[in-house]
């Protein structure tokens, strides 16, 4: 069970009037959730900085008729098929198809093997984000 702690913070006016006026527009309910969710992607960029193990979510946009670039991109995740945890295929149209590709492991590893992904001739757009694995976001 988490114990919530209450702390108190000094700040410019003007800058917590900037803070309340971009919280209210994200839908906040109030400050305390503001903060906690700054505090944790201040924590999830130091995992990324500290080359912590993370999660990565790439999505592709590729062209179906490339050939042998469906066997490529599988070829690829099976060198790393400790690190995939999930892949989801789309048929966008005729000649276009979506990937989003879960990946577990250290930011370097994620890194790399989304390059050689992205790197891949067929492969024409791809975007790779990160989150904690959750173990080091604790409370609500
Ligand atoms: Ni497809």
């Amino acid at each position: 069970m988490t114990i919530l702690k209450r702390f108190g913070v000094s700040l410019p006016g003007d800058l917590l009037a900037r803070f309340d006026n971009e919280i209210e527009q994200k839908g906040y309910q109030n400050r305390s959730e503001a903060l906690r969710d700054l505090i944790r992607d201040y924590l999830v960029k130091r995992d990324l900085d500290k080359n912590e193990e993370v999660v990565g979510v790439l999505n592709l946009v590729y062209g179906h008729h490339v050939p042998n670039l469906s066997a490529k991109l599988n070829d690829i995740q099976h060198d790393h098929y400790h690190n995939i945890l999930s892949n989801v295929h789309i048929h966008l149209d005729h000649h276009n198809c979506l990937e989003v590709i879960i990946i577990k492991g250290r930011y370097s590893e994620i890194k790399q093997l989304s390059d050689r992904i992205i790197g891949t001739r067929g492969v024409k757009h791809g975007e790779l984000s990160f989150n904690s694995t959750g173990k080091n976001l604790s409370g609500v």
